[in-house]
């Protein structure tokens, strides 16, 4: 697949097991990241994959970030939605900012970023965008309140901005992953984890993920192509939609 991939937030968790599915998919790849820079350049290190540093909830700044990635490594074939943060605590007490930031990150920089690629992917007539979604934007989750609400609307987004691209060679989808091993799940309180979480996973296990990766990079395929407008659920059976 030699096409040029962006993936935010791909420089840590699922993004980097993403950015680096499609490096080895054939993929010339930018990641960007938010804030944690000894982490990005860890892993520039480590992948030889370029990042990018910009706000994916400032529309202004996904402009000029996906200019500059365009202009070091051509015009964006493959978008991966994947930047997403949690600020979870149960609405009774949940700040008008825990909610903003979480909107912002989460679902803004879906419009944000994918309005900056997708007149060059329908000039030129191919397109993939794929974004992270979550089990709890399907079935709702405790205490997440504000992720459960921008990640649902990432589905509806998905399914309008299908339809509006479908005859000009673009798929968009979506994958919703259950609860994988990485940074964000960990922040979740131990016992929760243990007797909350991992008892409703059939799997009996949290996923890897690389397991989410692989979704992505089949979505991202030449084969795909057929494939618009639907949600590839990726959670150990934790819920069945
Ligand atoms: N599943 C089921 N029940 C949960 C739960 C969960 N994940 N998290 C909390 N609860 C329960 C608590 O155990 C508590 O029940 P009891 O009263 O019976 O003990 C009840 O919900 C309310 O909890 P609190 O009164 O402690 O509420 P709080 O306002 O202090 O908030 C919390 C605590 C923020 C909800 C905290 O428990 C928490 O962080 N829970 C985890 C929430 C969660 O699952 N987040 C997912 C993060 S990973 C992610 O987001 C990635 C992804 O896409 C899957």
């Amino acid at each position: 697949m030699a096409r040029i991939a962006l993936v935010t937030g791909g420089t840590r968790g699922i993004g980097a097991a993403i950015a680096v599915g499609l490096r080895d998919a054939g993929c010339t790849v930018a990641a960007t990241y938010g804030g944690n820079d000894v982490a990005a350049e860890a892993f520039k290190a480590e992948t030889g994959i370029a990042v990018y540093k910009w706000d994916v909830g400032d529309f202004a700044a996904c402009q000029a970030g996906v200019a500059q990635v365009e202009a070091d490594l051509g015009p964006v074939d493959i978008l991966v939605n994947n930047a997403g943060i949690t600020r979870d605590g149960t609405l009774h007490r949940m700040s008008p900012e825990n909610w903003r930031a979480v909107i912002a990150t989460n679902l803004d920089s879906i419009f944000n970023m994918t309005r900056n690629v997708i007149e060059g992917m329908r000039a030129r007539g191919f397109g993939r965008v794929i974004s992270i979604a979550s089990i709890n934007g399907q079935k709702g989750q405790i205490g997440q309140a504000n992720y459960s609400a921008a990640k649902a609307g990432v589905f509806g987004f998905t399914k309008a901005v299908a339809q509006e691209n479908a005859a000009k060679g673009i798929t968009v989808n979506a994958v919703a992953p259950g609860y994988i091993a990485t940074e964000m799940v960990r922040a979740v309180p131990e016992e929760v984890i243990k007797s909350k979480i991992l008892p409703h996973i059939p799997v009996g296990r949290l996923g890897e993920p690389e397991e989410v990766a692989r979704c992505v990079t089949f979505l991202a395929s030449e084969e795909a192509g057929f494939i618009t407008g639907s949600t590839l659920t990726a959670n150990g059976g934790q819920y069945m939609t």
